[in-house]
């Protein structure tokens, strides 16, 4: 119900956050090696962030109602993880996958929030087929983002694409309105019918970022020993999963994804409208 669209000068503000949270990520593609614990990777991010950027990372401490403060910078999803790893000392090992979520707060209070997968050292055929086609997953469904178009229509297009891959869409996580507050309307699912749901305007900001399952979609928590650290989600049959995402505006004319920096991974050849609004049309 409680949408905000963006003003001119908001949107200002959410480029910056958008580009800073992509830095980050291009900041640890090096550093994603085998050996390397993704609590080292948490605590470089953090620095990053903190003493470089001027930005505050958003997840750590975060606790929404019914989950107990998010103790880390970043989230680090690992394999049959699906979202909301939590940064540990185990090493990463040759053939991992890994999915590294960061959101930064500016000082003007803006958040930008995005994720790449990443793998560690080689990579099966299978893990860097589902890494790649789940990005490709991502942007068939930003690239359905215009005014006029509807909710449904980004959820139906993902849906499709990872469905004929023979892979499953998780259900219970969706992207999300971003601006001030870290999580905001409206809930953007990662699969549905074309022509259902809010009707987009120029002015939205919200997160696209589909789960995508080798197996099935089924997901638990990660209970390791009958205890739970609050957070972390796993898939039900020990598939791999991944995910990838942006925080994308509405545009008067169609799109414009925020969280794109420098070390951004190529768009997918079947892009072919323009991922930015050229900086002399938004001066
Ligand atoms: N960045 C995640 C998202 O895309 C949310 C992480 S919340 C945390 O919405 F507390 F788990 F970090
Ligand atoms: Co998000
Ligand atoms: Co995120």
């Amino acid at each position: 119900m409680t949408m905000t669209i963006k003003t001119a000068a908001d949107i200002q503000g959410m480029r910056v956050a958008g580009r800073l949270a992509s830095e980050v990520l291009d900041l640890l593609t090096p550093l994603i090696k085998p050996g390397v614990t993704t609590i080292e990777i948490d605590r470089i991010a953090h620095e990053h962030m903190v003493k470089v950027q001027g930005t505050v990372p958003a997840t750590l401490n975060y606790a929404p109602p019914g989950y107990p403060p998010y103790p880390a910078s970043l989230c680090a999803s690992v394999n049959h993880e699906v979202c909301h790893g939590i940064p540990n000392a185990k090493p990463l090992k040759n053939g991992d996958i890994v999915n590294i979520d960061i959101t930064v707060i500016t000082p003007e209070g803006w958040h930008g929030d995005n994720s790449r997968m990443y793998i560690v050292g080689e990579g099966s055929i299978a893990a860097r087929r589902l890494c790649s086609l789940t990005y490709d997953a991502m942007w068939k469904g930003i690239v359905r983002v215009k005014p006029g178009a509807r909710l449904g229509d980004i959820g139906h297009a993902i849906q499709v694409f990872a469905e004929q891959q023979g892979f499953s869409v998780v259900r219970e996580f969706c992207g999300h309105g971003i601006g001030k507050r870290f999580h905001e309307e409206p809930q953007v699912l990662h699969y549905g019918r074309p022509g259902t749901l809010e009707e987009l305007v120029p002015g939205m900001v919200f997160t696209i970022e589909p789960m995508i399952n080798a197996g099935k979609r089924d997901i638990r928590e990660d209970r390791k020993g009958g205890s739970y650290d609050g957070w972390t989600i796993v898939t039900r049959d020990r598939s791999l999963s991944a995910q990838w995402e942006h925080t994308v505006l509405v545009t008067d004319s169609g799109y414009e994804v925020l969280t794109l920096s420098a070390g951004s991974p190529a768009l997918p050849a079947f892009v072919t409208t323009a991922a930015r609004t050229p900086a002399t049309a938004t001066a």
